[in-house]
């Protein structure tokens, strides 16, 4: 698909508008379709809108900042919503398989002092991870890291490594 083709649908999680899982939840997600209450599909509405929109993307472009060493409390949250058990991931006998194929991730992660990959950044190694678990294998980092360090430096450097893959995926 060529860029000026491209459909793009956003999200801003900073919104703090997704639910936090209950355990009400957790048991809807382990309860086959066929057999859920009129309740347990209200309680999965969000996250069904959700895993429907991931399933449909070839690309998948997260801006996360660092809060307090890691991912922003809404991002977890939105995790928590699509790791479905038989539509995102499934267990197998050499434990859990990604369902999700066929996609790219761009991860741009921004920051004051923390240096993304350093030991502090418990940030991109968890959305890696997360997004591998998932099956979307290729996750590529922006390194919008240590604003507050020269932000304008900062900036440049990762407008250009944008720049870069833009170029390298034409
Ligand atoms: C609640 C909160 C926690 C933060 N924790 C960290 C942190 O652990 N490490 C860090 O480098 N920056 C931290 N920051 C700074 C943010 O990462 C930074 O504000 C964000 O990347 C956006 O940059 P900007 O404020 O220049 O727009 C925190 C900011 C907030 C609001």
């Amino acid at each position: 698909m060529g860029r000026g083709e491209a459909t793009v649908v956003s999200r801003d999680l900073g919104k703090g508008e997704l639910p936090l899982l209950s355990p009400e939840m957790v048991g809807a997600f382990y309860t086959s379709p066929t057999d859920r209450s009129a309740e347990q599909k209200a309680l999965l509405e969000v996250s069904d809108t959700l895993v429907a929109e991931l399933r449909e993307a070839d690309v998948l472009i997260f801006g996360v900042p660092i809060y307090n060493f890691g991912v922003p409390g809404a991002l977890k949250a939105y995790f928590d919503l699509v790791a479905r058990v038989g539509l995102t991931f499934q267990y197998t006998d050499q434990g859990p398989r990604g369902l999700l194929k066929n996609k790219r991730a761009y991860v741009v992660i921004t920051s004051g002092g923390t240096g993304l990959g350093s030991t502090a950044d418990f940030a991109s190694g968890h959305v890696r991870q997360f997004l591998n678990f998932l099956g979307i294998a290729a996750v590529e980092f922006i390194n919008a890291s240590q604003l507050l360090f020269g932000a304008e430096q900062v900036l440049a450097k990762a407008n250009a490594q944008v720049e870069a893959l833009a170029v390298a995926t034409a």
